[in-house]
């Protein structure tokens, strides 16, 4: 009776998750960090914005190229910002400071289309991954990363229009 009972915590000790398990947030698993954050990069859609022609080449880029931000601009109320080269700042930027930026929205002064507002609710380790590997592709500077404009200032380059229209009703013919 005894072993049986020991044999059935046994089984419920690995079944039943602890409250710890339960709560925590998923995460990628890959063979090294890199190769998570590589990953992570893919799937979160950072490159589309941050790494050039990823969006145009579907992802054939030169590894040269990855990461290092996009000269077109997205224009709103926030005014005209850039998505920037990240393997400059991760030279410069160590990797706390790094999750501090992606949890917090740079302490508030982030802005859209950043989204910060989906890396905030990433796991730490994920979170820290994406720099691992983005530490790892060493700095690179492919496009020159325009200045932003303020709100209601003209951008000093191509930009994308994020500010919402509403259009004008057609006029019916009587
Ligand atoms: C829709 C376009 C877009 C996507 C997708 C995107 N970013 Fe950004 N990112 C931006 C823009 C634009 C900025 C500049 C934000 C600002 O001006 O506040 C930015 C800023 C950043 C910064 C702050 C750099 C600094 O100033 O310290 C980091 C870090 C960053 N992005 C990482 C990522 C990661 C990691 C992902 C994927 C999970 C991602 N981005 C996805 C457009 C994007």
């Amino acid at each position: 009776m005894l072993r049986r009972l020991v044999a059935l915590a046994a089984v419920a000790a690995f079944t039943i998750p602890s409250a710890a398990q339960a709560q925590a947030k998923p995460k990628v698993v890959a063979a090294t960090p890199e190769e998570a954050g590589a990953y992570l990069l893919i799937v979160g859609s950072c490159h589309d914005c941050h790494t050039p022609n990823w969006v145009e080449s579907k992802g054939k880029v030169s590894k040269d190229s990855l990461m290092t931000g996009r000269s077109i601009g997205f224009k709103g109320a926030w005014g005209t910002n850039y998505a920037k080269n990240l393997r400059s700042i991760a030279a410069r930027q160590d990797e706390n400071h790094w999750y501090k930026v992606m949890t917090t929205a740079d302490d508030g002064e982030g802005n859209l289309p950043m989204p910060y507002h989906n890396t905030a609710l990433m796991n730490e380790e994920d979170i820290r991954n994406m720099y691992k590997y983005i530490k790892s592709l060493g700095t690179a500077t492919v496009e020159r990363i325009p200045r932003g404009a303020k709100p209601g200032e003209e951008p000093s380059s191509t930009y994308i229009d994020l500010n919402v229209k509403t259009p004008v009703p057609a006029v019916k013919k009587p």
